[in-house]
C-alpha cells in the first residue's frame, strides 16, 4: 500500500489519549495571560518564550514546563487553555479527546482545585459545539508524595463522576509505580480507570513497566514503548487488550531518537499502539503532525496509520458502542478516499 499523504492524515477522524493540557500552553497565550494577570515572566516576545524551549532529557523539559504555568490563574485562565487546544486539534479532525491534567502543579501555587477543574470541565462540555467528545484524566505528580497524592484524590472526590481516570506524570527517575501503589489501587477500586507514564528509556524502565501492569493493574500505558525488549510482557499487553500511548515527536525532544522503529515493531506485532502529541505547545507538533512525522521517519504505510488511529478509538475509555460509532467514521472516511 502506499503512503500516506499529509492531507490524507490531517482529514482523518482521529482520537488523542495523550494529551497533557498544560503543554497546550502556547506562547501567545502564555504573553496573554501573564499581562492579564499582572505576572512578571522573563519572556516578552513569543520569540524568547519560545527561546526557552530547550530541552535534551525529560528533566530539563519539565524544568521549563512546570515554571510555565505560574500565569494560570483563574477558571477562565484554565478554559482559555483548554478551549484553544480543542480549537486547534479540530483543524486535525480529531473527534474524541482523554485529556490529562495535573492539579498539583496548580494548588502548589495557591489555585483551588475547583477553580481549575471548573475551568477545564466546562471546556470539555463547550468542546461537544466543535464536534469534539472530551475527557478528564487527572494525573498525579510522581516526584511529589504518596501523601500528596492522597490529598489530591481527595479534593478530586466532589468532581469524581466528571472524572474519567487516574494517571501519573512527571519525573520517573527515582519514582516508580510502585511508590503510588495505595492510592491507584484505592482509584482502582473506586471504579476509575488507570493509566501512568512508563518514560523512554529510564533506568528500570522495563521493572516499572512490569510493575505498573502486573502490580498496579494498569488500564493503559502512557510511552512504554521499552516493552519491546520483553517479549513476555509484550505477549501479555496484546492478550489483555492494553494500549500504549505514544508520542513519537515528544520522544525526538526528550531522548535523541523517536523510538519509530519501536512503535512500528509494536505496532506489526498488535499491540493496540497509538500516536499522541503529548504538549504538543512545547513540541510544535499536534497529533497529525506527529503521525506525519513517524510515518516519513520509518515508513509506515497507510494501512499502518489507519491501524495507529483506529487503535486509539478501540483502546478509548468508553463505551463498544460509541466506539463503533468513530470507527464507522474512520470507515467512511477510507470509502471517499
Ligand atoms: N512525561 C512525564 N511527565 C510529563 C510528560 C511526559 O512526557 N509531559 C508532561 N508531563
Ligand atoms: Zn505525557
Amino acid at each position: 500500500m502506499t503512503h500516506a499523504t499529509k492531507e490524507f492524515i490531517y482529514g482523518l477522524p482521529k482520537a488523542e489519549l495523550h494529551l497533557h493540557l498544560e503543554g497546550t500552553l502556547e506562547p501567545d497565550l502564555k504573553l496573554k495571560l501573564a499581562q492579564k494577570n499582572n505576572i512578571e515572566i522573563a519572556a516578552k516576545t513569543i520569540e524568547d518564550v519560545e527561546a526557552t524551549y530547550k530541552f535534551n532529557d525529560l528533566t530539563s523539559f519539565l524544568a521549563v514546563y512546570y515554571p510555565g504555568m505560574e500565569v494560570l490563574r483563574t477558571q477562565e485562565d484554565f478554559y482559555d487553555l483548554a478551549m484553544a487546544y480543542f480549537r486547534k486539534v479540530k483543524e486535525h479532525n480529531v473527534r474524541y479527546v482523554e485529556v490529562f491534567f495535573d492539579p498539583q502543579a496548580h494548588t502548589a501555587r495557591g489555585v483551588s482545585f475547583e477553580t481549575l477543574f471548573e475551568g477545564y470541565y466546562k471546556a470539555t462540555q463547550d468542546a461537544k459545539e466543535l464536534g469534539i467528545e472530551a475527557h478528564l484524566i487527572m494525573c498525579f505528580l510522581r516526584d511529589l508524595s504518596e501523601e500528596s497524592a492522597f490529598e489530591h484524590y481527595e479534593m478530586a472526590q466532589p468532581f469524581k463522576d466528571r472524572i474519567l481516570g487516574i494517571g501519573l506524570d512527571s519525573d520517573e527517575r527515582d519514582n516508580p509505580p510502585l511508590k503510588f501503589q495505595r492510592v491507584f489501587k484505592k482509584a482502582k477500586d473506586d471504579g476509575f480507570k488507570i493509566t501512568m507514564h512508563c518514560d523512554i528509556d529510564q533506568i528500570g524502565s522495563i521493572q516499572n513497566i512490569r510493575d505498573a501492569l502486573h502490580v498496579i493493574g494498569v488500564d493503559r500505558i502512557d510511552h512504554g514503548t521499552n516493552i519491546v525488549e520483553d517479549p513476555e510482557l509484550v505477549a501479555y499487553v496484546i492478550e489483555k487488550g492494553i494500549g500504549l500511548t505514544s508520542c513519537p515527536v515528544s520522544n525526538g525532544f526528550v531522548t535523541d531518537d523517536m523510538k519509530g522503529e519501536e512503535l512500528k515493531a509494536l505496532l506489526h506485532q498488535g499491540v493496540k499502539i497509538t500516536v499522541n502529541s503529548d504538549d504538543p505547545a512545547y513540541f510544535q507538533s499536534y497529533v497529525s503532525d506527529d503521525l506525519y512525522a513517524v510515518a516519513q521517519k520509518v515508513s509506515l504505510t497507510e494501512t499502518d496509520i489507519v491501524t495507529l488511529v483506529k487503535n486509539a478509538f478501540e483502546i478509548a475509555w468508553t463505551s463498544d458502542e460509541n466506539k463503533g460509532k468513530y470507527l464507522q467514521e474512520v470507515d467512511a472516511y477510507l470509502a471517499q478516499q
